[in-house]
């Protein structure tokens, strides 16, 4: 993307943002976008060491803030302007999508976080990122509902939740399942059981559909994690 664009795109802040990670050897020019949501842009880019970035950034823009669900904000800061806590919860999608990596599960290897902005492995060939296993559905049911319930499991023997897991934020790269989007995960607590659930079924419900007849029970699968959490 030109520079010139990106002025039209982003707001002052993020432009710093974007030009420290720059300077730093984060980043370099963006190319794509490889999606573009209401609360999240993700581009392509290229580190120092030539080694390819997905650039996912945050908008700072408050009508995105509003939308973040009241249970995801309280755990950031509970002071400063919607800015800060638009970083902050950067911050926390940064710091659960490094538990899931250094317990061994499949994503994006994260690079970087900086205010507004997470860099990460980009998963995909060229400049086409890998598809959303909701449309590349053609993988090893059994394997793949192992692996993704195997993950569920360790992240909640780790202490939290992906929180937002379904078949769009799975994507499919060369016939494996890499778990995306950790921004809406949260500690694992009898408080928060219901997400832990909600993913469950979210896996569970996305398999029988495809025909899969192999799923386990929702309540043995939290027993799996912990015997207290039945
Ligand atoms: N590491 C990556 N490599 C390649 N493409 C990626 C990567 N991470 C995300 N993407 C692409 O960007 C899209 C959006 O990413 P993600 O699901 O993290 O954000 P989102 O759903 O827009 O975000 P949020 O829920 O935080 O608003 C994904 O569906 C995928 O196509
Ligand atoms: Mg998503």
């Amino acid at each position: 993307m030109e520079k010139k664009t990106y002025l039209k795109v982003f707001d002052l802040k993020t432009l710093e943002a974007l030009s420290k990670l720059e300077g730093d050897g984060y980043i370099s020019n963006l190319t794509g976008p490889l999606s573009t949501g209401k609360e999240s842009y993700v581009f392509k880019s290229v580190d120092s060491n030539g080694r390819e970035v997905a650039v996912k950034i945050h908008r700072h823009d408050i009508n995105a803030f509003k939308k973040i669900p009241t249970y995801l904000v309280l755990r950031g800061s509970k002071s400063g302007g919607f800015i800060r806590r638009i970083n902050t919860w950067t911050r926390y999608e940064f710091n659960f999508l490094s538990k899931a990596f250094n317990i061994g599960i499949r994503v994006p290897e994260p690079f970087r976080v900086y205010e507004n902005v997470l860099t990460m492995q980009f998963i995909g060939e060229g400049e086409t990122n890998a598809p959303l296993a909701v449309k590349a559905d053609d993988f090893d049911r059994s394997r793949w509902y192992d692996e993704i319930v195997g993950s569920i499991v360790n992240m909640g023997k780790a202490g939290f939740i992906h929180g937002d897991l379904s078949p769009y934020n799975i994507m499919n790269f060369k016939g494996d399942p890499y778990l995306i989007d950790f921004s809406q995960a949260l500690k694992l607590s009898p408080s928060t059981l219901d997400y832990l659930k909600r993913d469950i079924d979210n896996i569970n419900s996305w398999f029988i559909r495809l025909g899969f007849s192999g799923t386990l029970r929702s309540q043995e699968i939290v027993k799996m994690i912990n015997k207290s959490y039945e």
